[in-house]
């Protein structure tokens, strides 16, 4: 059986894997602080990730623990995160910083490390981070979430050089997707973020991807033999 911890599961990216990685019999718990509609093969866990308290809690529960019990192939997906706060430095609310790093950094790191221990005897381990185009480049008025996605990238290295047993990772960027992510980019001003209007212009021209396209090419590099060859990776270039 293939069991797929899935973050964000509730909405956009992270909702269209569910159910395409539901469609590929995977059994999949999916973490999110609201729910998505019930479905054949996924379980959910309510929980806030950039709550870090929160997060030590629940696995401590063994939730996780009796999931991944018997699985043969384990596969978790660091897909949670926000763009906020956005704005150029000197304009942020330190809090928001602190929020953004523990939801979009501290929650896939810590889950990475409770799934790898918590999955010592499974033969066939994956881990995705959901990353950004935005790690690989500087970009005005991201600066914490430019931070943020290039601190997954450079997890992701550095685990695969750690060489776990049957482990596997990469950190993909999924390229320009329509979910409620881009709706929040496309509200911010030109103030906050100066290249807001090249994408408005990429919503009004349909040039964004759709949630499902692009989880069916994500499931099928997850689930590929070769995943992981590629440890920085966009699914662009597939
Ligand atoms: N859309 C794009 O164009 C794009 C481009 C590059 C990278 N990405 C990355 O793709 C991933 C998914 O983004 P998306 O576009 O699908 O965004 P989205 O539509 O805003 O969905 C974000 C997901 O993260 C969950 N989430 C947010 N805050 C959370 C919290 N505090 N605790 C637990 N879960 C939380 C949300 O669920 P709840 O609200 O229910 O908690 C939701 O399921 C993100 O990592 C994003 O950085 C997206």
């Amino acid at each position: 059986m293939k069991k797929v911890v899935l973050t964000g599961h509730s909405k956009g990216l992270g909702k269209a894997l569910a159910s395409a990685l539901v469609a590929e019999g995977c059994e999949v718990l999916g973490i999110s602080r609201s729910r998505a509609d019930e479905e054949q093969g996924l379980q959910q866990v309510t929980l806030d990730l950039s709550d870090m308290d929160a997060l030590r809690q629940w696995l401590e529960s063994r939730v996780l623990r009796s999931f991944l019990e018997g699985a043969e192939q384990a596969i978790l997906i660091n897909n949670s995160g926000v763009v906020s706060p956005v704005g150029a430095l000197g304009t942020l609310a330190n809090e928001d910083i602190v929020r953004s790093i523990e939801l979009n950094v501290a929650a896939p790191l810590v889950l990475s490390n409770a799934f790898v221990e918590q999955t010592a005897g499974v033969p066939d381990r994956r881990i995705l981070h959901i990353s950004s185009g935005a790690g690989r480049r500087g970009m005005a008025g991201w600066s914490v979430y430019c931070a943020t996605k290039a601190a997954l990238d450079n997890h992701a290295r550095a685990v695969h050089e750690d060489g776990v047993q049957g482990l596997s990772i990469s950190s993909l960027a999924p390229g320009i997707v329509d979910t409620g992510m881009q709706a929040d980019i496309r509200s911010c001003n030109a103030e906050q973020f100066p290249q807001v209007d090249d994408f408005r212009n990429l919503k009004e021209g349909g040039d964004l991807a759709s949630p499902d396209e692009t989880a069916a090419k994500i499931t099928r590099i997850l689930l590929s033999p070769g995943f992981g060859d590629s440890v920085i990776a966009d699914v662009r270039n597939f």
